[in-house]
C-alpha cells in the first residue's frame, strides 16, 4: 500500500519532498528526478531552493513528465519553458541534463521512443514526483490510458484542456495533443511521491488511493507500485475513507523506516 502522509499545508508537503530529494542528491549526486509541472510541485521547488543552495547539482539529471504537442519549446507555457523557469534556473541544475518530450511535430512520430531510450539511458527515474488531475490522470495519462502504456502522444480531455486554460489566455490556445510518459513509464521509477493539495482534488485522490485499480482513474496505478508516497493536505485528503488510518500509522512510524 501506498505510504498516506496528511499535511497541514501544501508548504509542509514541499518541505518533505524536498528533504528527501536533498538526501537523494546527497547519497547519489547524479539522482535522476521525475519532474512534473502545475502548480501542484512548486512547493517542493520552493523548498528545495535554500536547501540545495552550496549543494553540488553538477550532476543531477532530470525528465519531465510531458509536453504539448506542436507548441513553440520558447512559448512560455511550452513545459521545455516552465521547468527551465521554476526548476532549472532557481536550482542552478544543467540545462544539457534535464529532459522534456519533443513535442516537435517534425519529429513526433519517434519523440516517445526516443524519450524512453533516454530515461533507459539514465538508468530509469530515481525519485518521480507527481501530480494529479482533477479527472484522476497523473502526467497526462487521461481516464482509459493503458497501465502499461510508455511515452507517447495522447489527446486531452476538454477538463483538462479548461484547467489549463488558466495558463493561456483562451481555452482555444490550449494545445489538443500532448506527447506523456505512459503509466507504464511511471510505474518503472524507482519511488513514487504523488501530491494534491485542495477540495478539487479529494475525489481523484481517493480514488487513487483507495478506489478499484482502475484505468478509468489513472492515479490508480500507483497501487501497483511498491514504494509510493502520498502527500496531501487535509482538503485533498477529506473523502479518503481510512484517514484516520494513514495518520496513525505515519503518527507511529518507526524512525528507521525513512520514507
Ligand atoms: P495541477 O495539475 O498541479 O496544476 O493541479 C496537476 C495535473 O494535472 O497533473
Amino acid at each position: 500500500m501506498a505510504e498516506i502522509v496528511i499535511v497541514p499545508s501544501p508548504a509542509d508537503a514541499g518541505i518533505l519532498v524536498a528533504d528527501e530529494i536533498v538526501k537523494l542528491i546527497a547519497s547519489r549526486p547524479d539522482a535522476v528526478l521525475g519532474l512534473a509541472t502545475g502548480s501542484t510541485p512548486l512547493p517542493v521547488y520552493e523548498a528545495l531552493r535554500p536547501r540545495l543552495a552550496g549543494v553540488d547539482v553538477s550532476q543531477v539529471r532530470g525528465f519531465a513528465l510531458d509536453e504539448y504537442v506542436g507548441i513553440d519549446p520558447q512559448h512560455p507555457e511550452s513545459y521545455r519553458s516552465v521547468i527551465t523557469k521554476e526548476v532549472v534556473e532557481p536550482l542552478g541544475l544543467d540545462p544539457a541534463r534535464i529532459h522534456t518530450p519533443n513535442g516537435a511535430l517534425e519529429t513526433i512520430s519517434h519523440a516517445g521512443e526516443d524519450y524512453e531510450q533516454a530515461i533507459a539511458a539514465a538508468g530509469g527515474v530515481d525519485l518521480q514526483i507527481l501530480g494529479i488531475g482533477t479527472s484522476g490522470h497523473i502526467g497526462f495519462n487521461e481516464p482509459g490510458s493503458s497501465f502499461a502504456s510508455r511515452t507517447r502522444v495522447k489527446t486531452l480531455i476538454q477538463q483538462t484542456r479548461e484547467d489549463n486554460a488558466r495558463f493561456f489566455d483562451s481555452i482555444d490556445e490550449v494545445p489538443m495533443h500532448c506527447i506523456t510518459q505512459g503509466l507504464g513509464t511511471i510505474l518503472s521509477a524507482r519511488h513514487l511521491f504523488l501530491l494534491a493539495f485542495g477540495e478539487s482534488k479529494a475525489h481523484a485522490v481517493a480514488g487513487a488511493v483507495e478506489g478499484p485499480v482502475s484505468s478509468s482513474l489513472p492515479g490508480s496505478a500507483i497501487q501497483l507500485h511498491p514504494h509510493v508516497t502520498v502527500v496531501v493536505d487535509e482538503a485533498a485528503a477529506s473523502q479518503l475513507q481510512n484517514a484516520d488510518y494513514y495518520r496513525y500509522a505515519y503518527a507511529n512510524k518507526p524512525d528507521w523506516q525513512g520514507l
